[in-house]
């Protein structure tokens, strides 16, 4: 609270500041309509500047070949979680581009920035998540939603940890993008069959709460 206060009194000073010297030489302060909008409205995606520096080059030869960079910052992971990724890079395909081919040098500056900018103690970008649709082709079964929980969800906490937890929809969906934030290998584009069967079986209602049982 007090942090955040001081923050607050600081920008105000520096606005304070600004104003003055934009009297003193007379700029006109009109700012357009449409500028006031944008400037009011919270960016819908994270924005990531494109560092200076040798991570600039790593980056540019290594990573923009099939997407840009902003998606980094829907991400808050430690460095054996980023360099994970990196890894799984190597393997993506994006049409006719296979893969990253970035040295084990080159990785080793990119994680440098990557944990200093990205890292566990940075907040991830809150990500605005349209789902998309779960048919009879891509519902899990029993079985399927036990080995996603096993395979995405085990390695920093026993699956006891949250045995009791009960969530609905939207509930299961905020948490499981947390948990692709801090490093789960969940994709986030095969998030919602999941999302589906843990409401299903872990949901807020009563009768959703099979999972104990047969389901
Ligand atoms: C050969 C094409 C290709 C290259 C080169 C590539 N990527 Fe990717 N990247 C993909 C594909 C395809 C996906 C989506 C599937 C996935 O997440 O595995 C992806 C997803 C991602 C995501 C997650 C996006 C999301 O959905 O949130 C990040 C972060 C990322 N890449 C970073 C990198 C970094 C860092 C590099 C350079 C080391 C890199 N990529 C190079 C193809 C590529
Ligand atoms: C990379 C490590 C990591 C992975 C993988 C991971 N979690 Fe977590 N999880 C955490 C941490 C750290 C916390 C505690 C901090 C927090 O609440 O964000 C947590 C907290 C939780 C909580 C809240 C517990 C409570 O008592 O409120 C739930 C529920 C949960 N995780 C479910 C999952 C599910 C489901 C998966 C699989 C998709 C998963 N986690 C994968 C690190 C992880």
């Amino acid at each position: 609270m007090m942090a955040s206060g001081v923050r607050v009194a600081r920008r105000a000073l520096r606005a304070a500041a600004a104003l003055a010297v934009a009297a003193t030489i007379g700029i006109a302060l009109v700012i357009p309509a449409a500028a006031q909008f944008e400037a009011n409205r919270r960016p819908d995606r994270p924005v990531v500047v494109l560092p200076d520096g040798p991570v600039r080059s790593v980056i540019l030869k290594d990573c923009t070949q099939c997407h840009g960079i902003d998606e980094y910052g829907y991400y808050a992971m430690d460095r054996a979680h980023w360099d994970r990724l990196i890894e799984r890079m190597k393997t993506a395909k994006s049409g006719i581009v296979a893969g990253t081919n970035i040295s084990d040098q080159d990785k080793e500056v990119l994680l440098d920035w990557l944990v200093d900018n990205y890292g566990p103690e940075t907040e991830p970008f809150f990500r605005v998540y349209v789902p998309r649709p779960v048919t009879d082709a891509n519902t899990l079964s029993a079985a399927q939603g036990q080995a996603a929980l096993e395979a995405h969800c085990t390695e920093c906490h026993g699956l006891d940890d949250f045995a009791g937890i009960r969530l609905d929809e939207t509930g299961w969906r905020t948490r499981l993008v947390n948990e692709i934030a801090r490093g789960s290998t969940l994709l986030i584009q095969d998030a919602d069959p999941f999302i589906e069967w843990l409401a299903r079986t872990r949901g807020a209602e009563p009768s959703d709460q099979s999972y104990n049982g047969a389901q």
